[in-house]
């Protein structure tokens, strides 16, 4: 299982992918002949960025994921899907996990981010905004895209680990595109059960990590009072992004 889904994403990643995605993969040593040790991707994301991976046997509490963020140790699940669901799960498996986030965790800008989200996330429950948190993990780790010199490229983990979203994210007319903007994110809803119907486009992890860093509480209470928009929707004040043509 493992083989085929690497290979099958090897294919359509190239061209697709952000580099520090593809350098993160390699950099590990990740490739299409088996599921990696996690002691040794440990070691080598340890001496690169502090991280650390903990295998558990699912989705874990939200609090309990929190605090692992926050020490910079990434929750990674300990089983594969079978050959029954190639193309689809509810639930993320060790492919999303170690083939999705981890090469991500290589990059010292995104490892920084990834832990500032832990924290922001104990701080979210306290005061009981974690809704509007959750959208931006969605939208960013999950499925952002990342505009760069070489064109329209593809971050999200929910995304790399998905053979039709891969294309559909960067090539379809259906979806909406649109520049980030952090309190819109928060405001947006999204679908767990379809490929999403709005990606928001980050300029570099650097400027998501500079967007994040102000005190999220008084936008967790302007939100509190807004309308949430639907995943679909799209305002005046978006600035558009185009999709990729081939
Ligand atoms: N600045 C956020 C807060 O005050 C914390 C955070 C940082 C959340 C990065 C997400 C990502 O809650
Ligand atoms: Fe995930």
């Amino acid at each position: 299982m493992w083989r085929a889904l690497f290979e099958r994403q090897a294919r359509i990643l190239h061209g697709r992918a952000f580099q520090g995605f593809l350098d993160g993969l390699s950099g590990l040593g990740v490739a299409a002949d088996g599921i990696p040790e996690f002691d040794r991707l440990t070691d080598i994301l340890d001496a690169a960025t502090g991280w650390r991976i903990v295998a558990v046997p699912g989705l874990v509490p939200d609090d309990v994921f929190f605090r692992h963020l926050a020490a910079r140790r990434f929750p990674v699940t300990n089983w594969i899907r079978t050959r029954h669901q190639m193309d689809y799960l509810q639930e993320p498996d060790v492919f999303h996990d170690i083939y999705g986030h981890v090469p991500m965790l290589m990059d010292p800008a995104f490892a920084d981010y990834l832990q500032a989200y832990g924290r922001g996330g104990l701080k979210a429950l306290r005061v009981d905004a974690l809704p509007y948190l959750a959208r931006l993990y969605w939208y960013t780790v999950e499925f952002g895209l990342i505009q760069t010199p070489a064109g329209l490229r593809i971050f999200g983990s929910g995304i790399v680990s998905s053979k039709g979203e891969s294309v559909y994210c960067l090539e379809s007319p259906e979806p909406a595109r649109v520049a980030f903007d952090l309190y819109r994110v928060m405001g947006t809803k999204y679908r767990i059960d379809d490929y999403q119907k709005i990606y928001f486009v980050i300029d570099s992890v650097e400027d998501l990590m500079e967007a994040t860093r102000p005190d999220f509480a008084p936008l967790y209470e302007r939100l509190k009072t807004d309308t949430d928009l639907e995943p679909g929707e799209v305002v005046p004040t978006d600035v558009r992004v185009p999709r990729r043509l081939h």
